[in-house]
Parts: structure tokens; C-alpha cells; sequence
């Protein structure tokens, strides 16, 4: 019976052996998840593709027919909100949103971000790395993305805290196991986060500045619910996937001193040893997809309703696709991998997240001579979706040779 156990501490550890044993069996169903999997970068990649597959059913069944946790009614402000939000939506209401903020996530829009991002990193790098060692999740990957993102939007730094507060209790209702208890909490906290958005949308609409609500309010002409939505969502997806990313490099870099030493060589390779360290180890490693019509893939019968589970780990390591997938090379340019997804739902931060990711890893290739992990196994929370360390403790050198830090870095 083919299968796997994501819980399993040696599948939580590392993955990709299973990975390689799903892709070989091919497609299979999992009655506990509910969900038949795809684990090959073409059927994964395909199905992304499809639009006989979406990430809402709403438009093509009632809600008495599907499965109800995705839809949980009973908290009505938390439905509204996430599940009326553009990344649960499908064309023409996907659309009719993301078209609207599109042009405000562009490759050259990331690119105005940069110097501020690698002022940002070299200023959480001194401050944290001066004794030595340091968490490199905690003080230094997890406070980046945060903070890009509110001065994106024009949060003032002292609220970041409330998002992140509100941004945890929101994602419980993800899980399968959220306790009543964590489903009021969740309530409240859209609840709180909508009524400071309004208040932020009513503001920037009397008096707008250079942010990114500004420019939604004049510019994407939409309504203040899609608005508020549209803005929990970039806070909410824009943050731990980045977090994770930041870490898992690191992590990549620290256990591999060769790849470390190749970028230190040429720091021109970043950009592409970023794309290769988001297919070697990505940050999100499984969505899910809808199917909204019945039909065959792959020999797998599928009927609308039923849910199918894309393996994007698995699918970045497919050999057919990537030559050598378990090796890491930075120089590596043809590389479809799909850590940002495809189709329909593609990344709307992707660009923002490659610069963040850069220049993240680009401070600690300028500045460090060594770079060790201080543990054999960083701890990890187990979960399908998201991989990612909790804790990076590592131990570096300086590069003697490390340029001055940017005026106004202490
Ligand atoms: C390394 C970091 C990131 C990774 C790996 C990542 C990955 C992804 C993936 C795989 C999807 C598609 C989900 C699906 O197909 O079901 C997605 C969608 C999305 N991401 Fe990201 N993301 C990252 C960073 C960001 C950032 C920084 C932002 C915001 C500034 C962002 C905003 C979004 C939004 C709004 C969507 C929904 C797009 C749509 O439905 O049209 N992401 N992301």
C-alpha cells in the first residue's frame, strides 16, 4: 500500500527519500488526509496548470456537498475574509482582484526595495552575530519579512507585533486539530486586524502617502472589504514562507561549506542559487487543489468534490526534470522548480521574496568567513505544509575582507 507518515520524525527530518519512493509508485489516495496525492513535477506542474482544478468549489457545488472544515461559516468574520480572500477565489472574481494589485508586485517594484532590505539585513547581522553565534531564524531570518512588509503597506513598526499576533492565530484554523478555544481566538483576531486595516484604508484615502495601501485605495478600485482582505492576505502569506526560505538557506549553506564558498567567490551567482535553494528545500511542500469536474489523470479517476494534494517538495527533486536534484548548484539556470507555484494562484510576492532572500543571504556571504551549524538537527515543528527550521543556532567568522556597513547601519 503505498503511502507515507508525515509525522514520522525521519520524514520530518528529511523527506525527500520518501519523496523519491512516492514519485517512483506514482499517484495514491489517502483516505486520512482526504486527499490523492501527485508527487512527479509533471502531474504536480499539470495539475497547477488545470483549470479543471482551483482552490474554491463554492462556484460548482453547494456548501452542504463539500467538506465543511475548509469553510468554517460558524466564524463568520474569519470566512468572510480568508476564504473570501483572492487566493481562495477562482476566475473571474481571482481575476477581477489580482489584476488590481498586480502591477504593484512587479520584478522592478521588489527591485526599489532592495537597498533598504540589505541595510535592513546588515543592521540585524551586527547586532546579532557580534559574539560569534547566533539564532539565525530568530534574530535574523524571522524579523526580515515582517518588517519589509509593513513599511510595504506603511504599518509603523512598533504595530508589527500585532501582526504577528493576529497573523498565528488566524493560521490555526488551518488545522485539522484547532480547538474551539483557538477558533474564537482566530475570530477576534480578523476581527481586530480588519477594524486597524479600515482605519489605516480610511486614512490613506483622505491623506495618501507612498505605501502600499495608498496606492491600492487610489489606484486599484476596489471595495474596502476586498481591500482588507486583499491586505491580510500579502501580510499573511508574504511572512512565514519567506522566514522559512531565509532559514532553509542558511541551513543548506551551513552544511554545505562548497556551496557556501561558491557564492562567497562570486556573489553574482545569488539569484540563481536563490531559485536553487527554494527547489532544493522549499519552504511550502504541499498545496492542495479542488477538482471541479470529473475526470482522468494519470489513470486516477477523480470526481468533483474530491481534493488532490501536490507534492511541490517531491516534484522540485524529480530527476526527469532536474538533473542530479539532491545536489545543490547554484549555477543552476534551467530550473522550472515550483516553489512558488504556477498558474492561476502563482506568487503574487515572488519577485519581493527573491530580493529578500538575496540580500539576505548576500550579507552573510559578504561578511562571514565560516559559517557552522551548532546543531546536528535544528528542531523543527512537524507539518506537511510548511518545512522550516524554529531554531538556526550557528557559529561564524568575520570576513576580515567585509565591506564597511551602509551609512546608517550601527
Ligand atoms: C519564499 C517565500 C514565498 C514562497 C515560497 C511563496 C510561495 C507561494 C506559493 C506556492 C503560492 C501558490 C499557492 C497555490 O498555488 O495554491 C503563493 C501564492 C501567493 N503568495 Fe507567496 N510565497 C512566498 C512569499 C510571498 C510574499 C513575500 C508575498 C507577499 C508580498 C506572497 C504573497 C502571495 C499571494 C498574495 C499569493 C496568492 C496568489 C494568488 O492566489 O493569485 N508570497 N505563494
Amino acid at each position: 500500500m503505498p503511502g507515507f507518515d508525515a509525522y514520522d520524525p525521519a520524514f520530518v527530518r528529511d523527506p525527500y527519500p520518501t519523496y523519491a519512493r512516492l514519485r517512483h509508485e506514482g499517484p495514491f489516495s489517502d483516505e486520512s488526509w482526504g486527499l490523492t496525492f501527485f508527487s512527479r513535477h509533471r502531474d504536480v506542474a499539470g495539475i497547477l496548470r488545470d483549470r479543471r482544478f482551483g482552490r474554491d468549489i463554492r462556484h460548482v457545488l453547494p456548501l452542504d456537498r463539500v467538506d465543511r472544515r475548509t469553510y468554517p461559516e460558524h466564524l463568520p468574520s474569519w470566512y468572510r475574509m480568508i476564504r473570501g480572500s483572492f487566493i481562495d477565489l477562482e476566475p473571474p472574481e481571482h481575476t477581477r482582484i489580482r489584476s488590481a494589485v498586480n502591477r504593484s508586485f512587479t520584478k522592478s517594484r521588489a527591485e526599489v526595495k532592495r537597498e533598504s532590505i540589505t541595510a535592513l539585513a546588515t543592521d540585524l547581522f551586527e547586532r546579532a552575530a557580534t559574539p560569534g553565534h547566533f539564532d539565525a531564524v530568530a534574530e535574523y531570518a524571522a524579523p526580515i519579512p515582517v518588517a519589509v512588509i509593513a513599511d510595504l503597506m506603511g504599518i509603523p513598526r512598533e504595530r508589527q507585533r500585532d501582526l504577528l499576533a493576529w497573523s498565528h492565530a488566524i493560521v490555526r484554523v488551518f488545522d485539522l486539530n484547532v480547538t474551539p478555544d483557538e477558533e474564537r481566538a482566530a475570530e477576534r483576531a480578523v476581527e481586530e486586524f480588519s477594524g486597524y486595516l479600515r482605519t489605516l484604508v480610511a486614512e490613506r484615502r483622505k491623506a495618501p502617502g507612498t505605501d502600499l495601501i495608498s496606492e491600492l485605495v487610489t489606484t486599484a478600485g476596489l471595495p474596502d472589504d476586498d481591500l482588507v482582505a486583499t491586505c491580510i492576505l500579502i501580510l499573511n502569506a508574504g511572512h512565514e514562507a519567506t522566514v522559512h526560505a531565509i532559514g532553509n538557506g542558511i541551513l543548506a549553506l551551513a552544511r554545505h561549506p562548497e556551496v557556501f564558498a561558491a557564492l562567497r567567490a562570486d556573489p553574482d551567482l545569488l539569484p540563481t542559487a536563490t531559485d536553487e535553494l527554494l527547489r532544493w528545500d522549499p519552504p511550502l511542500q504541499m498545496f492542495e487543489r479542488w477538482v471541479l469536474e470529473d475526470l482522468e489523470w494519470e489513470g486516477v479517476r477523480l470526481r468533483t468534490g474530491d481534493k488532490v494534494g501536490l507534492l511541490f517538495g517531491a516534484a522540485n527533486h524529480d530527476p526527469t526534470v532536474f538533473p542530479d536534484p539532491e545536489r545543490i548548484d547554484p549555477g543552476r539556470t534551467d530550473n522550472p522548480h515550483l516553489a512558488f507555484g504556477l498558474g492561476t494562484h502563482f506568487c503574487l510576492g515572488a519577485p519581493l521574496a527573491r530580493v529578500e532572500i538575496e540580500e539576505a543571504l548576500g550579507v552573510l556571504v559578504r561578511r562571514v568567513d565560516t559559517l557552522v551549524p551548532a546543531l546536528d538537527e535544528p528542531p523543527r515543528t512537524p507539518s506537511l505544509v510548511f518545512r522550516g527550521v524554529d531554531e538556526l543556532p550557528v557559529r561564524v567568522t568575520a570576513n576580515p575582507a567585509a565591506p564597511a556597513p551602509p551609512p546608517g547601519v550601527s
